[in-house]
């Protein structure tokens, strides 16, 4: 009998993949898991306001109030969408989460215990990803206005953090700087070998 869904979460810095590759691996979900495909920050109310006021220099508010906003909409995203859908047996593939927080507002200086302390209550995934990408490679990617949080500086910063957590074996590791079907299939085989790990998870 299958437990109760499934949360799966990737990583990465803006311009790694993260977005494509999790469309990908949905689709390739899709037939045995019909899967979830959700985002951070989320599209509530929390989540539109941080995407009007955090992510460009001229409106940006205090570190620690964005941050506090990221956990609150981290809060609104696992009750209004995450939690149904895991509840109703659902795999769930989130694009940004805990992560993120720890990296981006971690590298704008706040205290990595302060930040795990206002997720405290965000659910743990069953596993989490990190496409890594190496930080000169992500801004040649990104051809769209750059945000404040793309220069190379912070995604050096950054990907420092989320190193970190793949050291203690919290992210698990997918070289992103491979073309996009390579990264794909390496994503997918590792997700299916954790599958594996889940009682139940694999029909
Ligand atoms: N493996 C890859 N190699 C080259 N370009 C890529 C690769 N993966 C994604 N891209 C391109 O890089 C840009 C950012 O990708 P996206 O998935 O939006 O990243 P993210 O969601 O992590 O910001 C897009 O233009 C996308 O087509
Ligand atoms: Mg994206």
């Amino acid at each position: 009998m299958r437990r109760k869904g499934i949360f799966i979460v990737i990583e990465g810095l803006d311009g790694s993949g993260k977005t494509t590759q999790a469309a990908i691996l949905a689709k390739r979900l899709f037939k045995t898991y019909n899967p979830l495909l959700t985002a951070e920050p989320s599209r509530g109310k929390i989540g539109t306001f941080i995407r009007e006021c955090c992510l460009y220099e001229d409106k940006r508010l205090p570190t620690e109030a964005e941050a506090l906003l990221f956990a609150a909409d981290r809060i609104e995203h696992l009750q209004k969408e995450i939690k149904p859908a895991l509840e109703a047996g659902r795999l769930v593939i989130c694009d940004r989460y805990l992560y993120s927080s720890l990296a981006y507002q971690g590298s704008a200086g706040l205290s990595l215990d302060w930040i795990k302390v206002i997720n405290s209550r965000a659910l743990q995934p069953d596993f989490a990803l990190f496409i890594d990408v190496a930080p000169e490679q992500v801004l040649e990617r990104l051809q769209r206005k750059k945000s404040v949080m793309e220069t190379l500086e912070t995604q050096r910063k950054v990907r420092e953090i989320y190193l970190r957590f793949v050291e203690n074996g919290e992210l698990l590791r997918v070289n992103g700087n491979n073309p996009k079907e390579r990264v794909a299939d390496e994503l997918y085989a590792k997700v299916l070998e954790l599958l594996k790990t889940i009682p139940g998870s694999v029909s």
